[in-house]
């Protein structure tokens, strides 16, 4: 490697070139060929995609797929997926399917408030804090009028403002807890100046009276914890109905295995992590292709599973007067307006495909996604196990990464088709020692 053993600085204000010509020194090779094979001949979206990162070098491809048949609450969707494991869009298909024949999902929205705060010292009077905090919630409003008028006239805006008094679990600690609608949108930036303008002001109103004591800011910021910002999908049918997937099980049995392994969800971290990413396979593919933030949308889902202390399943199951009845609760802030929604060509396209869903739609077709996808996982899991499909739906990256030609796919593939799939056995096939 080609380092230049000293701290680079002014990296951000190279050119792409210079970045590009940075790295052929530091790998000793000319790696722009690679780099240049991704960009977009369009300069439009080229320039689109450039503009969503510092540093920008290529673009990086994933795949679209799209799930039909997805009927929430009645309604028809073809769903978009941006995902790189195989087997997602697949999984969410076949039970998309499944269950639009079995009365669809169910969902509802539980609320779509968010909440920022803003974090500080008080080294005073506490009392005083107290009695004058109300005035000041009061001059936070008025100073944020600006900030917060388009986003009123769209029926958002700031609905709480609170004192919370940490003093107990951290000398001098308070913070400010400040509860937004953001409409449509998911309205990270919204918050976030909201919380920097009231900041100023409880800087400027707790520290007028040096002689009461004296106010730090430490921060302002959105909270990607959203409890009240959720959405619950139900699945239910009877019991019977289960045959069609149930494998070599009797449905009722089914329906107990089933049960079964949620309840395992409930108490063992291990497979509950698993059981809950088996959840967000499904819902980060729409996340991704509706262009909105899946890294704050798992932190609260996470969050949320270890709300009582112990990291759980987010879904749960009844099984009652032969109906089997699956739901899953879930936290989330999405938007369909503003940010990448807007600027992603593809996330436009997305949303178009949903047919330009309000917030809470986009939230509760998420959460059928997560659900179609974690009742493929659980029904594989308890019947055939999950390597078979799983691996299946992996034969062409396996034959693709073992170099194999067209017409060697092609044989692999009807060779493989009633046989189990593993790297060993296709290198062993493409080898020709079988
Ligand atoms: C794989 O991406 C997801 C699963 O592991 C989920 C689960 O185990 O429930 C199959």
């Amino acid at each position: 490697m080609n380092h230049p053993k000293i701290l680079i600085k002014g990296f951000s204000k190279f050119s792409r070139e210079q970045r590009v010509e940075f790295l052929n020194q530091w790998l000793n090779e000319n790696v722009q060929p690679e780099l240049d094979a991704f960009l977009h001949s369009n300069a439009e979206y080229q320039q689109a995609f450039a503009g969503f990162s510092e540093n920008y070098l290529s673009n990086f491809y994933l795949p679209m797929g799209v799930v039909p048949n997805v009927l929430v609450n009645g309604d028809w969707y073809v769903v978009p997926m941006v995902v790189e494991e195989s087997s997602v869009v697949a999984a969410a298909s076949r039970m998309a399917r499944f269950w639009a024949e079995n009365g669809g999902f169910k969902t509802e929205v539980l609320g779509t408030e968010k909440k920022g705060q803003v974090h500080f010292t008080w080294k005073g009077d506490g009392y005083y804090l107290r009695s004058i905090f109300p005035a000041i919630a009061k001059q936070m409003r008025k100073d944020t009028e600006e900030l917060t008028r388009g986003m009123k006239s769209r029926g958002g805006g700031i609905k709480k403002i609170e004192l919370k008094d940490y003093t107990q679990q951290l000398p001098a600690y308070y913070h400010v807890d400040v509860s937004f609608e953001t409409a449509d949108a998911m309205g990270a930036n919204f918050i976030n100046s909201c919380l920097e303008r009231m900041a100023e002001t409880l800087d400027a109103k707790l520290n007028a009276h040096p002689e009461k004591g004296s106010c730090e800011v430490l921060m302002s910021i959105l909270s990607n914890y959203t409890p009240q910002s959720k959405v619950k999908c139900t699945l239910e049918c009877p019991v019977e109905a289960l045959e069609k997937i149930s494998g070599n099980y009797k449905p009722k049995h089914f329906a107990e295995r089933f049960r079964m392994a949620v309840e395992i969800a409930n108490h063992d971290v291990s497979r509950a992590v698993t059981h809950n990413k088996g959840i967000y396979n499904g819902i980060d593919g729409v996340v991704l292709a509706t262009g909105n933030d899946w890294r704050a949308i798992e932190a609260a889902g996470h969050a949320f599973a270890a709300r009582n202390g112990s990291y759980r399943s987010l879904t749960e199951v009844k099984i009652s007067k032969g109906i089997f009845r699956y739901s899953l609760t879930i936290p989330m802030a999405v938007g369909t307006v503003g940010g990448l929604t807007k600027n992603h060509p593809l996330a436009q396209f997305s949303l178009k495909m949903l047919q330009n869903p309000s917030a809470g739609r986009l939230m509760e077709i998420m959460a059928a996604m997560g659900m179609a996808n974690n009742f493929s996982a659980i029904t594989s899991l308890i019947t055939t196990g999950i390597q078979s499909g799983h691996m299946k739906m992996h034969l062409p990256n396996i034959l693709n990464q073992l170099g194999a030609t067209e017409r060697q796919k092609q044989l692999a593939m009807e060779y493989f088709a009633d046989k189990k799939v593993s790297f060993s056995a296709v290198k062993k096939y493409i080898d020709g020692k079988v």
